[in-house]
């Protein structure tokens, strides 16, 4: 199916997912969709669906799923732009959550989209009562957005932030965690529903990790060379945090083929697999010059 196609249902499932604006707590309900709803390359959900399918899955399991972890990303976004954290004001083109809705609610619309996506994952089981793979699916998406995954990713980066003799196994390290996690657990999560045996979902998981390699340097690549207009979130902001990147550690020119080379790597692998993957592969490798 065309790409735009699958976009469009996405972003249409995830909107039958996210809260209707109304009550007391109405707020939060608008910072969480502003939030999700500002755009964004769906680049999870897309990969898990991709996945889904190479491995002939067919029920509606992986909907709930794909909105679920949408809404991870989007929160570790959030959280991300926070002053404690990166501190920036801009976003998906937009203004960040807690620029637009202070910083309370930007903290609770986090919590809030962390919650909605256990809420949502969880319908699975009535979207397809008759897939046994479910249980398995939730503990993979859950361990990767956590202190083993995400979180933990995140942790290490803004512990090290600012530390000149952060080396390449820290950043390989942190990269592996706050990026790499949650693109392979997408990946997984979709290989996973529709049946494919444990040795299949372990290779589906390196090409994910490579990936997601990849997808990180990628984004410290165009914090340096890429423009606002495009990306839609401010281009400097590893500078403002003095951080240590790939780039500010091996330079422009290393970082581009270090993408290039992990991308054939989990292209090679990804071709060891038998099963038809012409479009995962095509967006796997669109993002090695992505411009946003
Ligand atoms: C940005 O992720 C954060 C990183 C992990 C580098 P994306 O580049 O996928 O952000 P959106 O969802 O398209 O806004
Ligand atoms: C954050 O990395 C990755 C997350 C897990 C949120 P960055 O801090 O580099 O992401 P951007 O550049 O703000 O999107
Ligand atoms: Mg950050
Ligand atoms: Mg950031
Ligand atoms: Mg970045």
């Amino acid at each position: 199916m065309e790409k735009q196609t699958l976009l469009k249902e996405i972003d249409e499932s995830l909107l039958s997912f996210l809260p209707k604006e109304e009550g007391l707590q109405k707020a939060v309900m608008e910072a969480v969709n502003y939030s999700v709803l500002a755009g964004g390359k769906r680049l999870r959900p897309m990969l898990m669906l991709l996945c889904f399918r190479m491995f002939g899955g067919k029920d509606d399991s992986v909907w709930p799923f794909m909105a679920a972890i949408e809404m991870i990303h989007t929160y570790s976004l959030v959280h991300d732009d926070l002053p404690a954290m990166d501190n920036d004001e801009y976003r998906r083109g937009k203004k960040t959550t807690h620029a637009l809705y202070g910083e309370a609610m930007g903290v609770l619309a986090g919590d809030a989209l962390l919650n909605l996506s256990m809420e949502t994952a969880l319908t699975a089981f009535l979207a397809a009562p008759e897939n046994k793979h479910i249980p398995e699916a939730l503990a993979i998406l859950y361990r990767a957005s956590g202190i083993y995954g995400m979180i933990g990713g995140q942790t290490v980066d803004v512990e090290t932030e600012e530390d000149r003799e952060r080396d390449a196994a820290t950043l390989d390290f942190i990269y592996a965690l706050k990026t790499g996690a949650l693109l392979s657990g997408a990946m997984t999560v979709g290989a996973t529903l529709a049946g494919a045996g444990r040795e299949k979902v372990e290779r589906i998981r390196r090409v994910g990790d490579l990936a997601g390699k990849a997808f990180q340097i990628r984004d410290d690549i165009l914090d340096v060379e890429g423009t606002f207009e495009e990306l839609g979130k401010p281009i400097g902001s590893d500078e403002k945090n003095h951080k240590v990147t790939f780039v500010s550690l091996y330079g422009l020119k290393k970082a581009e083929e270090e993408v290039a080379q992990l991308t054939k790597e989990a292209m090679e692998l990804l071709d060891s697999l038998e099963e038809e993957h012409n479009d995962l592969k095509e967006l796997l490798l669109s993002l090695v010059d992505r411009r946003k």
